[in-house]
């Protein structure tokens, strides 16, 4: 479970609208959705809730932003010793997945895989149905999963 402490910090360094696209709202998704296909994948859940809540956290912008991946992978780096109780495999997942959840990759650890997924999954938010091709995960690309975080997605 992430801490409310760092939810807290996480809030409070946010440049952008909590309410917005890239906000609190979105952050609580990718996390149910990285939670919901952790249980089929195996990923870890504490490297899936983390990215949750960091992998947007730096985003100057709701459009293009293409290094707010680096500097999420760069904060969580910041994080680590007080707040990030991780391996350092855990912490390296964690630090890819962020750095890289953009770049529209399919190979990767399954845990980092997952953190993608998690992501993914909520473009329903924005109107797009996520497309399987770009999904890494069977779990992910099942259609029922895409059909319920959509319903997600769209509340
Ligand atoms: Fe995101």
């Amino acid at each position: 479970m992430v801490s409310e402490d760092l939810i807290k910090i996480v809030e409070q360094g946010f440049a952008l609208r909590l309410d917005g696209i890239h906000g609190a709202a979105h952050w609580a998704r990718v996390r149910n959705n990285g939670l919901r296909l952790a249980e089929h994948t195996g990923a870890n859940p504490k490297v899936v809730e983390l990215f949750a809540f960091l992998h947007d956290s730096q985003r100057l912008n709701d459009g293009h932003d293409p290094r707010h991946g680096a500097r999420a992978a760069q904060f969580a780096a910041s994080l680590r010793s007080s707040h990030l109780d991780l391996s350092d495999g855990d912490f390296e997942r964690l630090r890819f997945a962020c750095e890289f959840h953009t770049d529209g990759l399919i190979e990767a650890d399954v845990t980092v895989q997952t953190c993608w997924d998690a992501d993914r999954l909520d473009l329903g938010r924005i109107g797009i149905k996520p497309d399987p091709r770009r999904l890494c995960t069977y779990a992910a690309r099942e259609p029922a999963t895409i059909e319920w975080a959509l319903a997600q997605s769209r509340r």
